[in-house]
């Protein structure tokens, strides 16, 4: 595996579902494949989970780990070419990129969507330069418009949580203060439609997923009847992706807190487990009961974080 974007990188979900349950089985089983090799992740904006689980992973096999914070400590970046750079941006992608890269082998990237511009956020522009320049396999740990690393670890705890063959999966859009980017839900219904669930996204008219990643996925706009007979409730905000206007794209078009996930919502499920892939907004996403309840998966959600990243690592380091 040269890159992990999507769904696709990964192949035959049964293989990497297989794979991931040996790893966590023994995750230092493949300690060897990483010897006198080095992991650069660079983040270009805040995380906690992707940063610990993704050095954890990259630690179970045997690598040594760069960790950089373009915003804190290394030269403002500019990211656009034909730029006259008389600002405060010191250094170009294009030199940093091969740089960084002359460091390492193999890089992950964090990047984040601006919300501003629908078409610059959908054309990754920074992942791109990263793929085209660097020379090096790339993995996202987020980028603009997709999370591959979350949907994954997703995929893996809803297959040890299952209690039936193919179980309904409701993704649920809630209420949150801030504009959020689409890339957890976008890459949640990439990833849900290749599975073998029952999947139904539910959201306020205007959050219509970008068809790039929930194409054909059930969507019911009458979130109570979505939710009736789910076994696994998946919450998550996310700002207008602008697919049915554009102009609207990363703005919030509805603050109705009907929407949050409380013990009535939950009551008409088939006794479902709740998920999220944190952070969370507390009694804006989730209410505190419903969080806190045995059937909240948030806590091995995010431990499956190390699971996924350590499968994604070792393909990777199995294909240099
Ligand atoms: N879920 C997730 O990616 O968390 P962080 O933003 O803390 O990495």
């Amino acid at each position: 595996m040269k890159t992990f974007l999507h769904a696709a990188d990964l192949g035959n979900f049964e293989t990497a579902l297989a794979e991931a349950a040996a790893v966590k089985n023994d995750r230092y089983q493949f300690e060897h494949l990483g010897r006198h090799k080095t992991a650069l992740l660079i983040f270009f904006n805040n995380s906690l989970r992707t940063r610990l689980s993704t050095q954890k992973a990259a630690r179970n096999l045997g690598l040594d780990v760069i960790v950089l914070d373009v915003n804190q400590g290394a030269w403002k970046l500019e990211t656009e070419r034909g730029v006259i750079m008389d600002g405060d941006k010191s250094e170009h992608l294009l030199e940093a990129i091969p740089v960084m890269a002359s460091y390492c082998d193999l890089i992950g990237v964090r990047t984040f969507a601006g919300l501003t511009d629908r078409e610059a956020d959908y054309s990754e522009n920074i992942l791109t330069q990263f793929i085209k320049y660097s020379g090096k396999p790339i993995f996202s740990m987020e980028s603009a418009t997709a999370h591959p690393l979350q949907a994954f670890a997703d995929l893996i705890t809803i297959e040890e949580y299952r209690e039936k063959r193919r179980p309904k999966v409701v993704l649920t859009w809630a209420p949150h203060p801030r504009a959020l980017p689409q890339a957890v839900p976008n890459s949640f219904a990439e990833w849900m439609r290749a599975a073998e669930v029952d999947f139904v996204i539910t959201h306020p008219e205007g959050y219509e997923l970008d068809p790039l990643f929930a194409d054909n996925a059930h969507v019911e706009h009458d979130q109570m009847k979505a939710l009736e007979g789910a076994d696994f409730v998946y919450a998550k905000n996310w700002s207008c992706p602008g697919v049915t206007n554009s102009e609207d794209y990363g703005k919030i078009l509805s603050r109705d807190m009907s929407w949050t996930v409380d013990e009535n919502h939950m009551a008409v499920t088939n006794n479902a487990y709740f998920m999220h892939c944190l952070p969370v907004r507390r009694n804006m996403i989730v209410s505190d009961n419903v969080i806190e309840s045995p059937r909240s998966l948030v806590i091995p959600e995010a431990a499956n974080r190390e699971i996924s990243a350590t499968v994604v690592l070792k393909r990777i380091l199995e294909s240099i």
